[in-house]
């Protein structure tokens, strides 16, 4: 079995330099189905759920030349169908972006019900509001989401009920080559959304507005590519190692982010008493005492990302004081306070909201990563712990992290990889 295994406790310092955004990528990845011709992406994160994506694109009939391990070009000449597999869609979330992205450019797009982190009911419905709303016929049968055309995409004015950074995402990919001008209102703001709205225009796209409540796209007949587009940073990266460095009393400099998207991370860390310096591209996160309590409530950005919960509730297990999490984006997000439990953590979590009292140490047991970010939680939770954490699931974790037990030893942890049925070596 496949696990982390973490030696604690330990004060992470030093440099760790953040990847590409996980959650830009898997949508400028399927993004350059709109060109019928070659993209070249920089700053592309190395980790599974690329990979996974990178095998989708070619199954559809993709090329892709990798010049680095970050730094992709693909070929989309020849890409002959909208039916994408189902087995190889099915396993992670993002792999709806292909409805909007393929029917710019095909009458019939098929894919899998999509899988991802299990953090509750995860709807499609705006999803579909959006796709019809643009002149689509989408029908979910047998565990398969077909979406039709007749004729090409037509403009509309959208109303998303839900603020929905997929749904968002989709609209945009599906009005790019839609005819006319569409205008989406209550969208998502996430700064992965403005990357995607960036990547499109730097190739010919009309988009307007991203990074605020109203898009407005008017709709392009083609799209091709000037020069090669570098995605940004990761914010739940660099917030993770914020707080990894908060959590163990360290001093680190987190490299390649940009400040601007961690302003509610700054913000909660520093009530919980860390000193935070900004620069231009990097962060100074010290921390020399224990952690005040504080209390936190996930909302769409530019609130405090629900992607960040897991990992801010280490500092709250062992603040001074008692904190309080109100979750208010997924329903099944507190599944790894059970896990913290093991480790000796004072929490009871009903519903959306989870309290912590504070104790003086946590000690080490063996946890599962329920989820990605959960599993990013059990990292540093076994960094602050007394004795060796084993952390198991770690594929969750993988999907998103780029060589994370890399960049967290550079920073002096002592934390191995180990299967017992590898015959592989390890390359995540
Ligand atoms: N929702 C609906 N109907 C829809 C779509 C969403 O009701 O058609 C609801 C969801 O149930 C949820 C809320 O709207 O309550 C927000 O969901 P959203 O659509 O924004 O989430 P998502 O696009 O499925 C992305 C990230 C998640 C992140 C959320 C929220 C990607 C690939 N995934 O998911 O990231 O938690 O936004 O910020 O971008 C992660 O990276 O670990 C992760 C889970």
């Amino acid at each position: 079995m496949e696990k982390f295994t973490v030696h604690g406790p330990c004060k992470l310092e030093g440099e760790v330099v953040i990847s590409g955004a996980k959650n830009a990528a898997v949508a400028i990845l399927p993004a350059t189905l709109l060109v019928k011709g070659k993209c070249h992406l920089e700053n592309v994160p190395n980790i599974s759920d690329i990979r996974a994506y990178c095998k989708i694109l070619e199954s559809l009939g993709s090329k892709i030349e990798y010049l680095s391990p970050n730094e992709m070009i693909i070929d989309n000449t020849n890409i002959k169908t909208g039916i994408a597999s189902s087995e190889l869609t099915s396993k992670f979330r993002a792999s709806y972006y292909l409805l909007g992205a393929l029917l710019g450019n095909f009458s019939q797009v098929q894919i899998s019900l999509p899988g991802g982190c299990n953090l509750g009911a995860r709807p499609i419905d705006q999803h579909i509001k959006v796709l019809e709303k643009l002149g689509a016929t989408v029908e979910v049968k047998r565990g398969n989401v077909y979406a039709s055309r007749k004729e090409k995409l037509k403009g509309s004015h959208i109303f998303l009920d839900v603020v929905s950074v997929g749904a968002t995402m989709n609209a945009i990919l599906a009005a790019t080559l839609a005819e006319g001008i569409t205008v989406i209102e209550n969208v998502a703001k996430e700064p992965h959304i403005v990357d995607l709205a960036n990547f499109l225009n730097s190739m010919g796209a009309k988009i307007q507005g991203a990074g605020t409540d109203t898009i407005r796209i008017i709709g392009v007949s083609t799209l091709s590519q000037k020069s090669s587009y570098s995605i940004i940073p990761d914010q739940i990266e660099a917030g993770t190692f914020m707080v990894a460095a908060a959590a163990t009393k360290g001093n680190v400099l987190i490299k390649n982010c940009i400040p601007k998207h961690l302003e509610h991370i700054t913000s909660k860390l520093k009530e919980a008493g860390a000193i935070i310096d900004e620069y231009e591209t990097s962060i100074r996160v010290k921390m020399n005492e224990r952690p005040k309590a504080f209390s936190v409530k996930t909302m769409p950005y530019p609130g405090f990302p629900t992607d960040m919960q897991p990992q801010m509730s280490i500092l709250l297990c062992i603040c001074d004081g008692t904190g309080i999490i109100v979750e208010n984006i997924w329903e099944s997000r507190f599944q790894y306070t059970d896990e913290l439990a093991k480790m000796g953590a004072d929490i009871s979590a009903h519903g959306t909201t989870a309290i912590f009292k504070g104790v003086d140490k946590l000690y080490s047991a063996p946890v599962r990563a329920h989820d990605l970010r959960a599993g990013a939680a059990m990292i540093i939770a076994g960094l602050v712990a007394e004795g060796d954490t084993d952390v198991y699931d770690i594929h969750h974790i993988l999907r998103g992290y780029e060589n994370i037990t890399e960049k967290f030893k550079n920073l002096g942890a002592n934390i191995v990889y180990s299967n017992d049925n590898a015959e592989a070596e390890f390359d995540a």
